[in-house]
């Protein structure tokens, strides 16, 4: 099972996706089946290691970020069998690069698998707020990948 976490810039949640689904994911002794990676709908950062305020608030939870930013092509949509976005934006970008209305549904929205926070409707971008946006990115991303990867596991067995 192949997973690509998508946001907008790829240096601040989708990152974070990447590396909290990645520690659950071994931690479960899973990382033989289910693979990840991240990408985003923007390339102006490509090359780029995770923002550094999003490295450091992720380092405090163990999750060790050091992917390098590149942009979505469609032909990711034959790579991976999940693409997960962050927020509505990433959505309607990611769904005009599908191929095909199959390939489209491949996309989720990431809050869709919260559980400890069932109103949440999108991971809200960071870029511009101050560490607390981080905190809440972390714990949106904490609660979706558990969620994830139950989901995931049903869809494996
Ligand atoms: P991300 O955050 O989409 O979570 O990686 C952003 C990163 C960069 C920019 C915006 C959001 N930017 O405008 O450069």
């Amino acid at each position: 099972m192949k997973l690509l976490f998508v946001c907008l810039g790829n240096i601040c949640r989708s990152p974070a996706a990447e590396g909290v689904m990645q520690h659950l994911v071994a931690q479960q002794g899973l990382s033989n089946h289910i693979e990840c990676d991240s990408a985003g709908t923007y390339g102006g950062h490509a090359g780029e290691l995770p923002d550094s305020r999003m490295r450091v608030a992720a380092a405090r939870r163990g999750y060790d970020l050091r992917s390098l930013s590149r942009q979505i092509r469609s032909e990711d949509f034959d790579r991976f069998d999940m693409i997960l976005v962050m927020d509505d934006s990433n959505y309607e970008r990611v769904h005009r690069l599908a191929p095909s209305l199959e390939a489209a549904g491949k996309i989720f929205r990431m809050t869709e698998f919260c559980r400890r926070h069932p109103d949440a409707t999108h991971v809200p971008d960071p870029y511009y707020e101050g560490s607390e946006g981080f905190e809440r990115v972390l714990d949106l991303l904490e609660d979706a990948c558990e969620g994830l990867l139950v989901f995931v596991k049903t869809a494996l067995s």
